[in-house]
């Protein structure tokens, strides 16, 4: 019988969650699944982690479901703990986005100057989390969520010694289904390979006969008529790749990439968003509220179509399978940041990258990459890892000059002065979250 533990309980996507284990639950023996908040998210926790009950009960189900403010006391004995919190909440997101932007530089919530403050924010609370599961479920598997998910990830097997972590993110799943869909060819029947790190990854894609197909989707995507019309994610502004640089990489990229190759285009359209105060923290607030109203209707017992507002949609797919997998040593097929190992020989061994692989009994299984053939992408991808490792260091030690490394070498924050004005203000607006600095 399994418990499962949910560290941010009271998250809106909650009942994508819990739907995940109801669609699973000839392969999930549950009996417990405890919603773990803390006290600023104790209204949201109550309100989903009523609607869950709903779920649960409206499936037939006999699992209980806990809603606790208890971290200790709810680790107690778990099986599988997963993380989807936000240290600081929405309104420290709303800070990573506008601070950068009102310096001119893009701010988001997991790349740039956003994205190494939600690390120097989380990482501690990782750490925390792991300590108090040493004790409790010394056994447990750590499925994390929780962004950057792949430097919380990085920071839990490295500095947290925590060997059974297992990094997930939903971007990868949607390039699969939008390969499907543009080459009219069922999902099963294509083979996909990413590699790279946490929303800084590539892929190809082979069909069944053998052949290569990543060329014919550049061309689908980012060709002439560009026809990327649905692009998966909602968070993101669907800027147009540029085609022949596409071409010359010859590996799809993914959606976060164009804050990288088309930056100047995502930054201006992020500037805009930042002066009607539209920034995604600012909308992101304005859907949770909808949200929390629809969860409130003692009727709503199944997940509102509404959710698929959010960037994560479909996140339980990976989530609530990884489980599944690892319980039926299914060997499913999926994307996990974990640890190298040597699957990219161009990454040190000892850092967390994004791969395809199968989820065994045993855990991951990531299949081998070998080195980036585009020199471009390896450059790219060796420095952003260097910048998360220096940032992972600092989140851990609080040392200024690593922070100020880390936001030196991001590739979205310009060096010298703006670099250094824009830390110190961030550091500051963020000081109740930064005990370490
Ligand atoms: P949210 O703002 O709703 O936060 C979720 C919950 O975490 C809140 O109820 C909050 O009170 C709680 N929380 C804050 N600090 C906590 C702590 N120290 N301990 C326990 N709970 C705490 O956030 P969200 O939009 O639901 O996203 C949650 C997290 O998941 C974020 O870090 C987000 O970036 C991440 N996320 C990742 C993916 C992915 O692809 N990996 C997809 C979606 C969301
Ligand atoms: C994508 C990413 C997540 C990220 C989310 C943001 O799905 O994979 O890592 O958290 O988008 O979505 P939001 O609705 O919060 O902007
Ligand atoms: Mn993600």
């Amino acid at each position: 019988k399994l418990k499962i533990v949910t560290i941010g309980g009271g998250s809106s996507y909650t009942p994508e969650l819990i739907e995940g284990y109801i669609n699973r639950k000839d392969e999930l023996p549950i009996e417990e699944i405890v919603l773990v908040d803390i006290e600023a998210g104790k209204e949201k926790l109550d309100i989903v982690g009523e609607m869950a009950k709903r779920m649960v009960k409206a499936a037939g189900l006999d699992w209980k479901v806990t809603l606790t403010l208890n971290r200790k006391e709810a680790l107690k004995g778990a099986d599988f703990v997963t993380t989807q919190f936000r240290v600081g909440l929405l309104d420290a997101r709303v800070k990573d986005e506008r601070i950068p932007l009102s310096h001119g530089v893009l701010g988001q919530e997991t790349n740039g100057a956003g994205g190494i403050f939600k690390a120097f924010r989380t990482i501690p609370v990782i750490l925390d989390i792991i300590a108090d599961m040493r004790v409790q479920c010394p056994d447990a598997w750590l499925i994390n969520f929780t962004n950057p998910a792949g430097m919380v990830t990085e920071a839990a097997i490295k500095y947290g010694g925590w060997e059974k972590t297992l990094g997930l993110c939903n971007v990868p799943i949607g390039h699969c289904s939008s390969a499907a869909d543009k080459l009219d060819i069922p999902e099963k029947d294509l083979f996909f390979k990413f590699a790279g790190i946490n929303h800084f990854h590539w892929h190809r894609v082979w069909d069944k006969s053998g052949k290569e197909r990543t060329s014919e989707l550049i061309d689908i995507l980012y060709g002439p008529t560009q026809n990327e019309d649905d692009n998966h994610l909602k968070n993101i502004h669907s800027a147009e790749f540029h085609y022949e640089q596409i071409q010359h990489l010859n590996m799809l990229p993914c959606g976060y990439h164009r804050y990288y190759y088309i930056e100047d285009e995502m930054l201006n359209h992020s500037i805009e968003e930042f002066k009607k105060g539209e920034t995604r923290a600012q909308v992101v607030k304005e859907t949770e509220k909808r949200l929390f109203e629809l969860y409130k209707d003692p009727a709503l017992d199944y997940k509102p179509e509404e959710l698929s507002q959010r960037g994560g949609t479909h996140y339980s797919d990976a989530a609530c399978e990884i489980i599944a997998s690892i319980q039926n040593d299914k060997r499913t097929e999926m994307v996990v940041s974990t640890i190298n190992n040597g699957t990219i020989i161009d990454l040190p061994y000892d850092s967390a990258v994004e791969v395809s692989g199968v989820v065994t009994g045993h855990g991951f299984e990531p299949y081998n990459w070998g080195a980036f053939e585009n020199a471009g992408a390896r450059g790219d991808l060796q420095s952003m890892k260097g910048m998360e490792e220096t940032v992972i260091e600092a989140a851990i030690s609080g040392d200024y000059g690593a922070a100020l490394q880390a936001f030196t070498v991001n590739p979205l924050i310009p060096g010298g002065t703006i670099a250094k004005r824009l830390l110190d203000e961030m550091l500051y607006a963020h000081k109740d979250y930064l005990p370490q600095f």
